[in-house]
């Protein structure tokens, strides 16, 4: 009885643990912080309603973490996916640059590519957010919206 009871104990105690560790991390602490919100770049607004109901959790700093975002392992993957993502391509960055204030021809170019595709949004995104799914009218939208850059 006694060995069950410091069982349950410790398994609460590293939950707790799981919990404080995916709080914690430095992904999830940068949020917004001033910089420029997808809905304040000049851009067209088809295309930013796209970016925002399809990429903006994992490129830019307008995270929504969702609940399960908190439990390990899945924390864990989350926020590896939030940090890589922005590594490729952080729309929070686009505003900064007065001189280049929107993004680069390469970035452009790889967006509509990987839309084209359908290798973004992730598959495994797309199990939790369904209606992030992009439809053919909507690849098209973001291609003619990085055209219309180069
Ligand atoms: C679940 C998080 C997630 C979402 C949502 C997401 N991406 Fe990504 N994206 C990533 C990750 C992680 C990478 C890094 C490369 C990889 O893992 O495929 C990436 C890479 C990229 C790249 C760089 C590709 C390369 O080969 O370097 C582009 C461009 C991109 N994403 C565009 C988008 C666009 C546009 C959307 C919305 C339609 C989107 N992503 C939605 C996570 C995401």
């Amino acid at each position: 009885m006694k060995k069950q009871i410091y069982l349950s104990m410790s398994v609460a105690a590293l939950v707790v643990a799981a919990e404080a560790i995916a709080v914690l991390s430095p992904v999830r602490a940068s949020q917004s912080g001033g910089a420029p919100t997808i809905a304040s770049l000049a851009i067209p607004e088809r295309t930013k309603a796209i970016l925002q109901r399809s990429c903006r959790d994992c490129h830019s700093n307008e995270t929504t973490w969702p609940w399960y975002s908190r439990i390990q392992p899945i924390a864990m993957l989350i926020q590896h996916d939030v940090s890589i993502g922005r590594q490729h391509l952080d729309f929070s960055s686009w505003g900064r640059h007065p001189a280049r204030p929107i993004a680069s021809h390469n970035e452009l170019e790889e967006i509509c590519d990987v839309v084209s595709k359908g290798s973004m949004p992730p598959g495994r995104y797309l199990l939790m957010h369904s209606s992030a799914r992009l439809t053919t009218e909507e690849v098209k939208t973001i291609c003619d919206f990085a055209d219309s850059l180069r």
